[in-house]
């Protein structure tokens, strides 16, 4: 038997990106005047500093804001114990790439190609400030601008943030141990939205334990990404007998961070690797599986396609397939969960639960200590913000 599903009309390649981002827009806008007035929970701020302005962090800022304007539509949570995604307030910005230092985040967020589009205006006026770097290969930006390690943690330290959150180019690990350092020394949780091992790194987890700091990462789980997407579908099949035999799952998208993927070899292989081990770990014995990203095209702008086939065997051996085509927007991808884990960073600081939030990690993120399946994982993270609130 063979399923094929689409999730999205077949359009043309060349306006895959226009054509998707005007149908989203429209959307939004019918949502804005569609659904309920949001009731607003008290005030509790949650300042957030960010290391990289690109899409992931524009998705975070454009879903607050729209929450603020009245639609929490497409939310993972909408109140998340005492926090609304209103009570979040961004108080320091910082990146290397020089089209984006000294400039008004609501402009850095537009500065270069790919990024993810407005959905809805932000009023952040707030300027973009120089961040670390180390100097490593996958840089993602053409020239930087970056400061000394002091210099940044005295900029750090005078915005007062109750988390620093790591969304900056993948593969840059010296650079994101440094910010996960820096957040150690301002007394601050951190959210490594990142593939560096932070959240699983013993020595960096202990530290954060040790000082009662949060800690949540690594490598953020898209809300409808093809990892989810795919675990869920072998998860069906296989609670209704089906035998998997083999899976894939080819990733094409736009953006810079697909961009610097498909560039940096080692890079291509860890996220393969986070991917392939999510998603094989949902199926109770060893399954051929290979997931990844496979190829960037420009002109997707911020989008991509996640194309997987999944092979198997039903009853008497008959044969079954799968396959399944899952078009989606990056930088909106992360909003939800980002929303979430700066306000359960913030949840445990003021509670001073400290160290990696293992009841919370593998629900939001990729990278976990061990594996745990999708619909365990939303379970363990809902038990965990009932006993905690
Ligand atoms: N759905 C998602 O967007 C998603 C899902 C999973 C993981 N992630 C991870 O989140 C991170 C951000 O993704 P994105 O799509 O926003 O990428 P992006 O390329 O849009 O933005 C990354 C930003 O980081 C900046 N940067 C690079 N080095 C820096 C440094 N040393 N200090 C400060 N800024 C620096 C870049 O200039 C850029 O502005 C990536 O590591 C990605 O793997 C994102």
């Amino acid at each position: 038997m063979a399923i094929l599903i689409t999730l999205f009309p077949v359009v043309k390649r060349q306006t895959i990106s226009a054509s998707l981002f005007q149908s989203v827009q429209r959307r939004c806008k019918r949502q804005l005047s569609e659904t309920e007035k949001v009731t607003e929970p008290p005030e509790h701020e949650i300042r957030v500093a960010v290391a990289g302005v690109g899409s992931a962090v524009s998705g975070m800022l454009q879903a607050a804001e729209l929450y603020k304007r009245g639609s929490g539509t497409g939310l993972l949570h909408r109140v998340l114990g005492p926090f609304s995604p209103s009570d979040i307030s961004l108080v320091a910005a910082f990146d290397v790439d020089e089209r984006k230092v000294g400039r008004p985040v609501r402009e850095a967020l537009q500065a270069v190609p790919g990024a993810l589009p407005i959905f809805t205006p932000i009023k952040q006026n707030l300027k973009v400030e120089p961040g670390l770097s180390k100097n490593e290969p996958a840089s993602g930006s053409p020239s930087t601008k970056a400061v000394s390690y002091d210099s940044f943690v005295s900029t750090l330290e005078k915005a007062r943030p109750d988390v620093l959150l790591n969304a900056i180019t993948g593969g840059l690990d010296s650079a994101g141990e440094a910010y996960a350092q820096a957040a150690l020394d301002c007394g601050c949780a951190f959210v490594n939205a990142t593939p560096t091992p932070i959240a699983t790194s013993t020595e960096l987890e202990t530290n954060f334990r040790d000082r009662r700091l949060p800690l949540l990462g690594d490598d953020l789980l898209s809300q409808i990404g093809g990892t989810l997407f795919h675990s869920m579908v072998l998860s069906v099949l296989s609670s209704r007998g089906v035998k998997i035999t083999q899976t894939y799952q080819l990733d094409v998208g736009g953006g810079r961070e697909n961009e610097v993927t498909v560039e940096d070899d080692e890079l291509r292989l860890r996220k393969r690797a986070i991917k392939t081990l999510t998603v094989a770990s949902v199926i109770p014995y060893k399954i051929k599986a290979a997931t990844g990203t496979t190829e960037y095209v420009d002109f997707m702008g911020n989008s991509r396609d996640s194309r997987f086939e999944i092979m198997g065997e039903s009853v008497l051996g008959a044969p079954i397939e799968v396959e399944v085509t899952l078009r989606s927007v990056d930088g909106a991808n992360a909003a939800g969960p980002l929303l979430d884990a700066v306000r359960v960073a913030k949840l445990c600081l003021s509670k001073r639960i400290g160290g990696a939030i293992e009841e919370v990690n593998p629900y939001l993120f990729k990278l976990v200590r061990s594996s745990v399946d999708p619909v365990s994982a939303e379970r363990m993270f809902n038990d965990f913000i009932k006993r905690v609130s």
